[in-house]
């Protein structure tokens, strides 16, 4: 089962309308099961602005939904007719044809669940998406039905009956009834999505990701399906104790928030001067360091940009009681390699490399930090081909951008967001730093750039984007992953 933990519900909907990107791009006349209720709601506007841009087509799509009330009919402000076509069939390319709803007010329910089941067995189903009921129900499967279940009138539990009031006028008018897919008929589908936002939903999202598989918690057999993804928020997913939380990722860019980084790691952060890590990644290495052992490598002295009098050691010195300081901002440990390159013209030499070498087979590192191959600075180059020299394969290798050399189009592939506070911590960091920032407003540089990729990343997904930028907080640290 995979588990993606958005930062919110906007950065959510985008990975699962990435995924129907991908889907309709390789197969045009996908068959897609969907839900209704609040929680897709975001989804459907999303799919929306990217058919009306005329990033995808439904042309050529069926869709079937997972349910409908009861006697209410097709007309009435709450069913699911009136939803589907308000939210999104009236919106979109979608042929009348292709599209299947449940009756409201069949004449023979029975008759109509029977041929609902054969017509979706005969097209077969590519995506299911899902919501989740607070009481772990999917489609309208309550708590106690058969695993064994096809489409089926359904008896709405109390449960439900309470959290769907709140749209209706009382208590007292929520249908009793429903037709539904049933579990059978879900797990038929190729590919399953959940989608749940809200506390409300943890509780359930915990039960059927952590808990037994129970026809008590209907949504728990997803867990026999091969091809399962839960897409949350955090507070959705903040019950989770023994998953690992992936981050989402939108048009082959992964999206980075505090709570879905590595956990229980060893990194390496090569810093070519020692203002590079908090200049360049200062945000994200501070919420790694809370949950990871984060390890700043200092390469060079940086002795070069200390415009003063004192003497080799005393400009060492303060570089380095300035990094510190820094890494107590950070939560780092600060290692000082002092490497000879930055004195010889940034020769590659063994002796470096056989110091780092052995500094990187003591702290075996998984993920290891690097400024990025564009780079244009002279030690910063140095400083990769020698970070490169000295590390072990088999590591995450974690490319940085610096203010020598932003990105190109497409070079990047992940991004950390991150808000005020962090952006305070990290300008903090920098801010240690004084012998750099008195002559050049690194702080304000940093936070420039920060401010400048969060405004800019919509270019680098454009591919998929209608016409709505992507929501995430207000900076990025952007970053190049790649196996090592
Ligand atoms: C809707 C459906 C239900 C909902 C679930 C969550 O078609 O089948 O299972 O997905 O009740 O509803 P919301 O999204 O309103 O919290």
């Amino acid at each position: 089962m995979g588990v993606v933990v958005a930062g919110n519900q906007d950065i959510a909907s985008r990975h699962v309308a990435d995924i129907i990107f991908n889907q309709l791009k390789s197969k045009q006349n996908s068959v897609f099961l969907l839900p209704t209720g609040s929680t897709p709601l975001k989804l459907y506007s999303v799919l929306i602005d990217m058919v009306q841009a005329e990033k995808i087509s439904f042309a050529k799509a069926a869709t079937f939904n997972l349910d409908e009330y009861i006697g209410i009919g097709k007309g009435h402000g709450q069913s699911y007719h009136r939803f589907m076509w308000h939210n999104f069939f009236g919106k979109v390319n979608i042929n009348r044809k292709n599209v299947s709803i449940p009756e409201s007010k069949p004449k023979d329910a029975e008759k109509f669940c029977k041929a609902y089941e054969k017509k979706i067995r005969k097209t077969g189903l590519d995506i299911a998406v899902l919501g989740i009921g607070e009481n772990g129900h999917i489609g309208f499967n309550e708590p106690g039905t058969k695993f064994s279940s096809e489409t089926h009138v359904a008896e709405l539990s109390k449960s439900t009956i309470n959290a769907n009031s709140r749209l209706f006028k009382s208590k007292k008018d929520v249908p009793r009834q429903a037709i539904t897919a049933g579990l059978k008929t879900i797990m038929q589908a190729k590919r399953i999505i959940v989608l749940a936002f809200g506390k409300k939903k943890a509780k359930a999202v915990k039960l059927a990701i952590e808990g037994r598989v129970s026809e008590k918690v209907p949504a728990s057999v997803l867990q026999k399906h091969k091809d399962v993804v839960f897409v949350l928020d955090e507070e959705a997913a903040s019950l989770l104790k023994k998953t690992r939380l992936q981050a989402p990722s939108i048009a082959g860019i992964t999206i980075y928030s505090d709570f879905n980084l590595p956990k229980g790691k060893n990194i390496a952060f090569f810093s070519p001067h020692p203002d590079d890590a908090a200049i360049s990644a200062g945000a994200i290495i501070s919420k790694l360091a809370k949950k990871n052992k984060v390890y700043e490598i200092v390469m060079t002295t940086g002795h070069r940009a200390i415009d003063s009098n004192r003497t080799l050691p005393q400009k060492i010195k303060e570089r380095e009681r300035e990094t510190r300081g820094e890494a107590r901002v950070l939560g780092t440990s600060p290692i000082f390699l002092r490497c000879r390159f930055y004195d010889r013209e940034n020769e590659i030499l063994e002796a470096d490399i056989r110091k780092t070498r052995a500094l990187m087979r003591s702290i075996k590192s998984d993920i290891v930090f690097v400024p990025q191959k564009g780079d244009k600075h002279p030690t910063h180059i140095a400083s990769r081909k020698m970070a490169l020299a000295s590390v072990p394969h088999k590591v995450e290798l974690w490319s940085y951008e610096t203010p020598w050399a932003l990105f190109g189009h497409k070079k990047f592939n992940a991004a950390f967001e991150f808000g005020e506070k962090e952006m305070k911590r990290k300008l903090n960091a920098v801010k240690k730093h004084k012998s750099q920032t008195e002559r050049t407003n690194f702080d304000r540089a940093a936070k420039t750039i920060a401010e400048f990729r969060q405004v800019t990343i919509a270019e680098q997904i454009f591919s998929q984007l209608g016409k709505k930028p992507l929501e995430t907080k207000p900076y990025l640290e952007l970053f190049n992953i790649t196996k090592w």
